[in-house]
């Protein structure tokens, strides 16, 4: 690829003029019927002649080094072939857009559950059995797992936003909070566990992983292994779903790999759902203190939002929980400062939305309890103070629809029935109505993708993966809108670092940034056409395979003699340096609250968004869905535990972890969206979309629970306990 097209400035929005009428349309996932059926092939359902299967075994210290692996412990076992451990299987999952190979300790320990070797059998039993009879010797070292710990604490002063002095403008203000909440640890707890089939064919692997970012990928397992990224091919066509834990290769990628060498057989390792909550990047357990102080017709004076995140003190990641309070409201002064405490417990990374998800509930939580003291709206006092610019950088906002979501989510929720706190009941139960924005930063990640176009339908082919979001689908209708082809006439292949590389899928960015590539391929094949019809492209229509233009028409049948092809490739320019661009909108929850045992029933939400162009009406909602599910979730149900002593995850399975089930689910989750182009984002007007429903989402729940019962929670999520406190508390 030799022309990248960079992101300097504002484009036409070519596909407003196109003629297919296939994008945005609320399509089916293309790839459905063949995940419901059962013909989609996951990585752990690859099968290969030969193939055997591999077990983790994990530390059983917290910290320390790993003084021997006595292999003959097991090898009177049956089915036995080999243990697998050395410098290159102690390691933890890399980080997303890694690109390199994760940090390599060795045979030091650095959490508990963490995995230090690869049992190999013919079976996968006996290779459990194997696993959970291997003998390891350890030498143990003391080390505190608790966040609270201050000697492990490291303040990212650099990274530190400070404007202004906020302890004196707090003081002097009309009005102020100043509130500290904890929200818990999440897993993504995706339905897929982690999985790799690792295949040698001589000097080339190739590895069947479920992973999100395949270009990334190949160099990071590249890397581990110590050979050239050229002798790696990854494929991952299916993913049931990442939510960022699949974001780097982990170790199940890497030990099948040496083992199947090793071997000279296939090897495959699965995760089981344990080892997934054990041995894959977590978020973050967060304290956060929220400042904000206001005059009395509300203006914001001041913004605090300082956190305490936690991780391994040598993982490149600290979750960016303020990371939208720094633009959502203005004020003159600031404050942001991250510290992250270096514990011995699995690292944490990216789970969805990483920074917003549990950043902005306690932001959004406090920005309600100022509303309250200010005797204001909420609605109103976030109306009041959206700023102009951004309020750190003073870069110009992108298209920003904050300001519509409030107004129209207020209308269609029937925001104005909103009683005061503790005044509506129906039975037992208290019923309240909350508000939150939401925000999510929108990014665009280099990335590319060809499209050829034959008289009889295009293929689209990009590594680009599909992790249940609907890349297959979206890809498919802007080469089919752009080409003016029916989408049965487009296929598209995905998921493969033989195929020109894209973004992947994270941060968001997988629509935006692969979708930007499939454009530009298809914009180049336009001109081609246009210049075989013999008119300008200008006044080329491409509708139904046919080819119109300067009088003339022409099948592309007729056009094309047997194939034409193009590569788009696109990367951020300018734009992204003079304009912040952002996902916008506005949550609104009704709750019932029961009055003697404290369970909060989530009865209906809405999301209003502001997400740049949808591609596709129906992808597009069931990724709002999602996202404000996670945030039922965040608000009620998710916590991870940990051992005190070992700092060991205590909930580690799908039952101790609560993820909302369909029951916890209001049958009226309404979303919309809100027309928008994000000229300033991309060339297809786009905006990230999978992350904006979980941001803020929490918060209008813990808020709205607040209007129904008059309690506030600050060690979230809200269980049935700490509400039936905080009512006991009111009532004496
Ligand atoms: Mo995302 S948490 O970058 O998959």
């Amino acid at each position: 690829m030799n022309d990248v097209f960079r992101m300097d400035k504002a484009q036409p929005r070519l596909l407003d003029e196109m003629q297919q009428g296939v994008l945005g349309k609320p399509l089916d996932r293309s790839e459905g019927a063949l995940k419901v059926s059962g013909l989609a092939t996951y990585a752990a359902e690859v099968k290969l002649p030969g193939r055997v299967d591999g077990v983790l075994v994990r530390a059983t210290i917290t910290k320390g080094k790993v003084t021997g692996i006595d292999e003959s412990s097991i090898a009177h076992l049956p089915g036995i072939l080999g243990v697998f451990h050395g410098p290159k299987f102690l390691r933890n999952p890399a980080q997303g857009m890694a690109d390199e190979a994760p940090s390599q300790p060795d045979t030091r320990v650095d959490y508990y559950g963490q995995p230090v070797a690869l049992v190999v059998a013919e079976s996968f039993e006996q290779a459990r059995d194997g696993a959970l009879n291997l003998k390891i010797s350890y030498e143990a070292e003391e080390v505190s797992v608790d966040p609270l710990d201050e000697a492990c604490h490291a303040p990212d002063n650099d990274g530190a936003v400070i404007k202004g002095e906020i302890d004196k403008v707090m003081t002097a203000a009309d009005v102020a909070v100043d509130l500290t909440f904890t929200t818990a640890g999440h897993v993504a707890a995706a339905m897929e566990p982690h999985a790799a089939v690792a295949e040698w064919k001589g000097e080339h692997v190739i590895l069947h992983g479920s992973l999100q970012m395949l270009r990334f990928n190949r160099n990071e397992l590249a890397d581990s292994l110590g050979i050239d990224p050229k002798y790696v091919r990854v494929l991952s066509p299916y993913v049931g779903g990442g939510f960022g834990s699949k974001l780097g290769v982990g170790a199940e990628a890497v030990a099948a790999c040496l083992a199947a060498k090793e071997l000279g057989r296939p090897v495959r390792v699965v995760m089981t759902r344990q080892n997934v909550f054990d041995a894959v990047l977590h978020r973050t357990q967060t304290v956060q203190r929220l400042r904000f102080a206001a005059d009395k017709s509300g203006k914001l004076l001041a913004i605090g939002h300082d956190d305490l995140v936690t991780n391994l003190s040598d993982e490149g990641f600290a979750e960016p929980c303020s990371q939208a309070s720094q633009f959502l409201y203005g004020a003159e002064t600031l404050h942001f400062l991250q510290t992250v405490a270096q514990v011995h417990r699995t690292p944490t990374g990216s789970v969805r939305a990483p920074g917003e998800a549990v950043g902005m509930v306690p932001f959004e939580a406090a920005f309600d309890e100022l509303a309250e003291k200010l005797d204001m709206d909420p609605v109103e006092l976030r109306l009041k103070n959206i700023p102009d610019a951004d309020p750190v950088d003073g870069l110009a906002y992108s298209a920003r629809s904050l300001a519509e979501s409030l107004r129209e989510g207020a209308k269609q929720f029937g925001w104005d029935k909103r009683q005061a706190p503790r005044s509506r009941m129906e039975g037992e139960w208290y019923i309240g109505m909350g508000v939150a924005s939401a925000a999510r930063k929108n990014l665009l990640v280099p990335s590319a993708a060809r499209v050829i176009l034959r008289g009889d339908g295009a293929v689209v082919e990009t590594d680009m993966t599909d992790i249940g979001t609907g890349s297959y689908t979206i890809l498919g209708q802007i080469a089919a809108e752009m080409l003016g082809l029916p989408m049965e006439k487009v296929e598209v292949r995905l998921g493969d670092t033989d195929l020109p590389g894209a973004s992947g899928s994270g941060g968001s960015f997988g629509a935006n940034s692969a979708g930007s590539a499939v454009f530009l391929a298809a914009k180049k094949l336009r001109e081609e056409v246009a210049g075989k019809l013999g008119c300008d492209v200008a006044d080329l229509t491409l509708k139904d395979g046919i080819a119109r233009g300067g009088n003339l028409e022409k099948p592309l049948s007729e056009l094309i003699e047997s194939e034409i092809s193009a590569e788009g490739a696109i990367e951020g320019g300018k734009t992204s340096e003079e304009f912040l661009s952002s996902g916008f909108g506005a949550h609104f929850v009704e709750v019932a609250v029961h009055r003697w045992t404290g369970e909060t029933r989530v009865r209906r939400m809405l999301g209003v968004f502001g997400m740049g162009r949808i591609l596709n009406e129906k992808t597009a909602r069931s990724q709002a869905v999602g996202g404000m599910i996670w945030g039922v979730g965040t608000a009620l149900n998710e916590e991870l535990s940990h051992d005190p002593r070992t700092g060991h995850l205590v909930s580690r399975d799908l039952a101790n972890y609560h993820v909302p089930s369909h029951a916890d689910i209001p049958g009226k989750m309404d979303v919309v969206f809100l027309e928008e182009r994000d000229d300033q984002a991309n060339p297809i007007q786009t905006k990230g979309i999978g992350e904006l429903g979980i941001s803020g989402a929490g918060a209008a729940i813990l808020n709205a629970i607040h209007n129904a019962c008059g309690v506030r929670v600050y060690d979230v999520p809200a269980t049935p306990d700490k509400i039936v406190a905080g009512l006991e508390a009111l009532e004496g």
